[in-house]
C-alpha cells in the first residue's frame, strides 16, 4: 500500500465547518487520508467527532448549516470537491455508495421490497422483461444471504429485521456496483447475531468485487475484525 498515485479516494487537509447560532466554526480539520482499491479501512472516534460529516463530503451530501472550508477530495485523481449536481449524482450513481447511519428508516415504510429494489436497479441496468428482472433481484438478494428472496420481495420493511433490512439496502448498493462503498456505522442498530452476519458480508463483498469499504464505527471489535487499516479521528482531526 505505498503507491501513493493509484488511490481511489484520496481526502486531503479537509475542513468541514458548521453554523452554531449564525456563526460557522470549523468541526472537521486537517483531515487526510486515502483509500486504495479493494481495501477496508475503518474510521473511527468518538461520537461527535466528524466521522458522519466527512462521510457526507466526500460523496457531495452535506446538509444545510454543514460545507466544506478547505481542503480537497480526490476520487480517482478527480477533484471532486468541484463537482456540479449532476456530477455529484453520477458519482453516486457509479462509483462510490454510501450507506447512511440510520439507514435502517432508509427503506420507504409503505412499499414493498420488489418496488423499491427495481427503482434503484434500473439506475444502472437496461430495462428487462419482468422475468429476467426478478431473476436478477433475486440472485442480489442471493448475494447477501438470503435463502428465500422472493418472500423478501414481497415484503413490505416492517415485516423484515433490522439486519434484514440493512442487507437489502446493501444488496441495492451491490446493484449499482460501486467502487468504494462508504458504510457509515452499518452495524450499530443490530443485534450480535445481524452484525456478524452484516460484517461478513461486506468481507464477501470486497472478496468477490474487488469492493473498497470506508467503514464508519465505533464498534471496536468490528473493527478489529474487519479492517485492513485503522484512522483514527478525534474532536474532528486524524489522531493516528
Ligand atoms: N448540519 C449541521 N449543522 C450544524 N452542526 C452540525 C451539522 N451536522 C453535524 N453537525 C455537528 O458536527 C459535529 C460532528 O457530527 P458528526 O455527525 O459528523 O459526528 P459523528 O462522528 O458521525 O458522531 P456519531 O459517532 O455520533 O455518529 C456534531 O457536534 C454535530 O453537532
Ligand atoms: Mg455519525
Amino acid at each position: 500500500m505505498t503507491t501513493f498515485a493509484n488511490s481511489l479516494l484520496r481526502i486531503e487537509q479537509l475542513e468541514i465547518s458548521c453554523q452554531h447560532d449564525g456563526k460557522w466554526r470549523p468541526i472537521v480539520q486537517d483531515v487526510s487520508f486515502q483509500v486504495f482499491p479493494g481495501e477496508i479501512v475503518a474510521l473511527t472516534g468518538p461520537s461527535g467527532c466528524g466521522k458522519s460529516l466527512t462521510a457526507h463530503a466526500i460523496v457531495g451530501l452535506l446538509e444545510a448549516g454543514s460545507r466544506v472550508t478547505n481542503g480537497q477530495v480526490f476520487y480517482q485523481d478527480r477533484d471532486i470537491l468541484t463537482y456540479n449536481i449532476h456530477d455529484w449524482q453520477q458519482l453516486r450513481r457509479e462509483e462510490i455508495a454510501l450507506l447512511i447511519q440510520h439507514s435502517l428508516n432508509g427503506l420507504n415504510p409503505i412499499r414493498t421490497v420488489r418496488k423499491q429494489m427495481v427503482e434503484t436497479v434500473s439506475q444502472r441496468k437496461q430495462s428487462t422483461s419482468k422475468k429476467e428482472l426478478d431473476m436478477y433481484l433475486c440472485s442480489l438478494l442471493q448475494q447477501v444471504g438470503f435463502t428465500d428472496p422472493e418472500s423478501v420481495l414481497a415484503s413490505y420493511p416492517f415485516q423484515l429485521s433490522g439486519g434484514m433490512r440493512q442487507r437489502v439496502l446493501l444488496a441495492m448498493m451491490v446493484s449499482l456496483q460501486p467502487k468504494i462503498l462508504i458504510a457509515d456505522e452499518p452495524t450499530t442498530a443490530l443485534d450480535v447475531i445481524n452484525r456478524e452476519r452484516v460484517l461478513s458480508l461486506l468481507k464477501k463483498l470486497q472478496h468477490d468485487f474487488g469492493l473498497a469499504v470506508l467503514l464508519i464505527s465505533h464498534d471496536q471489535q468490528s473493527v478489529k475484525r474487519l479492517a485492513d487499516r485503522v484512522i483514527q479521528m478525534d474532536r474532528g482531526a486524524i489522531i493516528r
